[in-house]
């Protein structure tokens, strides 16, 4: 590592500076990684620059590579699934367990809302660990390929976080360009020979990233228990090992032959320092989600703990994580200038499994609150809704009453508003600046996957109004939007300064 000098990196980390609004990664990692590149570019440089797979390429890389493991930082992954507001409440306690365990995050995109599913925790009947692992991969191949690849760092605001060195991250896409040596724009390539080459080293990554390549040395530890087996816990004293208050019953456990009990684990001495773990380049999990259930936790019970005050500060801070200012800012925009008053939002799920039968009840709630409304004044009232209703559908529902009476005055967004596609623009622009390591192909001047689409952000801008709505709001019971829409008005982060 005689390129290492600390000179070199100093003098690209200050000329790359202005492009990046914040440290996305502290300056420490930012110098090991850089010392890193400096040292694998000069290594690899004829190929691994070269836009065309060659051989010499392909016989590389099939491992973590040595090089990987000469940084010496120690990654921490995990499966994403579902609808974006469980991939958030996953990248959350993702952020927590990187913290604890003291490893780089590895921050995933969003995923596609149905690609990726995990099951019933409850009924016992969830994909395996590196099943899931798989299918995350797989998704993360074709967001790459489709341009609809979005880092949840570019719509969540992790800056703070990160600034504070609570925790360290990087973008999966530049670890998979270090640690399993290619970039994966190069799954954009389009000719044929190239391909073959190229989706066996997505083949390879996928498992290697999953676990399911048996790595004995250093590369990857994956964690196989799951919500059937573990519940992980954190500064839990002598609890460690315990039997869980939830275990399968009796019918259930003959039903699906079960011979296992769900125990809690500390996750710091089961996967921490000191454990057989530690020395794994990699520790991949499967799904990190968690809810209550009759009194315990699915999966992670962990909460903040006095004695720790580093911790502390973490779980407070992952408590309510912001969306990013240019999301904020169009919410404030359209309250400001299209709304132009104070106004009532109407969180309404109508559609998807649960939610069709309870049109009656979410409409009722919203009937007394406007009643409420109109006795005292003034009128018009107005009001802000979000639906997945489509918007053909209302007329023969409560909602196209409220559109046609002129007591209110009713106000909604939708995906192909000026307002939307000029944030979004705006967060495409910027979301590169978030990359720490740009894609090996914009050194060439030579991009695979040119055509990348606007990211689909509507969802998080109306979730934003309705965090402005200063005549309340009414949501939907049980749903997930509602619950975030609640914290974020809990947190004021509408009145949160921001600039774009
Ligand atoms: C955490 O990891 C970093 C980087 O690998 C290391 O420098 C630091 O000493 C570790 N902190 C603790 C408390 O182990
Ligand atoms: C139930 O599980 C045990 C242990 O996993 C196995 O040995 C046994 O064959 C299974 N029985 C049935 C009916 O599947
Ligand atoms: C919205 O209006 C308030 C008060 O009129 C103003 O202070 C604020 O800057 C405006 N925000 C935007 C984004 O236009």
């Amino acid at each position: 590592m005689d390129n290492c000098k600390p000179s070199t990196p100093t003098k690209t980390l200050s000329k790359r500076q202005p492009q990046y609004r914040f440290p996305f990664i502290p300056v420490s990692v930012a110098i090991l990684l850089l010392c890193f590149l400096v040292f694998y570019y000069n290594l690899l440089k004829p190929n691994f620059l070269l836009p065309v797979v060659s051989n010499t390429f392909k016989s590389q890389s099939l491992q973590c590579s040595n090089q990987a493991l000469a940084i010496g930082e120690r990654f921490l992954w995990y499966a994403p699934h579902s609808g974006f507001n469980n991939q958030l409440s996953e990248f959350k306690n993702a952020i927590l367990m990187a913290g604890i365990l003291n490893r780089t995050l590895i921050v995933p995109p969003v995923l596609d809302h149905h690609a990726v599913a995990l099951g019933s925790c409850p009924k016992f009947r969830v994909v395996d660990p590196d099943e899931i692992r798989i299918s995350v991969w797989n998704n993360v191949v074709e967001l790459t390929r489709s341009g609809r690849y979005i880092s949840i760092a570019e719509i969540i605001d992790i800056s703070s976080l990160v600034s504070s060195s609570l925790v360290r991250v990087i973008d999966l896409r530049d670890f998979v360009s270090i640690w399993c040596g290619f970039s994966l724009d190069l799954t954009c390539l389009t000719d044929s020979k190239e391909q073959s080459s190229i989706s066996n080293h997505l083949t390879r990554c996928g498992s290697l990233l999953a676990g399911v390549l048996d790595s004995a040395d250093k590369c990857v530890y994956a964690v196989n228990e799951d919500c059937r087996t573990t519940v992980w816990t954190y500064h839990s004293g002598d609890k460690d090992g315990m039997l869980d208050s939830f275990q399968a019953d009796e019918k259930l456990k003959s039903k699906k032959n079960i011979t296992y009990v769900r125990r809690r684990r500390d996750v710091y001495k089961a996967l921490g320092p000191g454990s057989e773990v530690e020395p794994s380049s990699l520790l991949a999990f499967g799904s990190l989600f968690t809810a209550p259930y009759k009194g315990s936790q699915l999966y992670i019970d962990i909460h903040e703990s006095p004695q720790d005050k580093r911790f502390q500060s973490l779980t407070n801070k992952v408590k309510y994580l912001p969306f990013v200012p240019e999301i904020m800012n169009a919410a404030k925009e359209f309250a400001n200038v299209t709304i132009k008053a104070p106004f009532l939002c109407a969180q309404l799920r109508l559609l998807d499994g649960q939610f069709k039968n309870h049109w009656k009840a979410t409409f009722h709630a919203l009937k007394q609150k406007l009643e409420a409304l109109r006795e005292k004044g003034p009128l018009p009232i107005h009001l802000f809704i979000m639906t997945d209703l489509p918007g053909d559908k209302w007329a023969d529902t409560y909602l196209g009453d409220l559109v046609s009476d002129s007591n209110y005055r009713v106000q909604f967004l939708a995906e192909d508003d000026g307002l939307i596609r000029a944030a979004a623009k705006k967060l495409q622009a910027t979301g590169y600046g978030q990359r720490f390591i740009p894609s090996s192909d914009d050194k060439v001047g030579k991009k695979h996957c040119s055509k990348q689409m606007l990211p689909d952000i509507l969802l998080h801008v109306e979730q934003a109004v309705c965090s402005c709505a200063s005549l309340g709001f009414v949501g939907t019971a049980g749903s997930t939007i509602a619950e975030n829409i609640k914290l974020m008005r809990e947190f004021g982060s509408c009145s949160a300064s921001g600039q774009s």
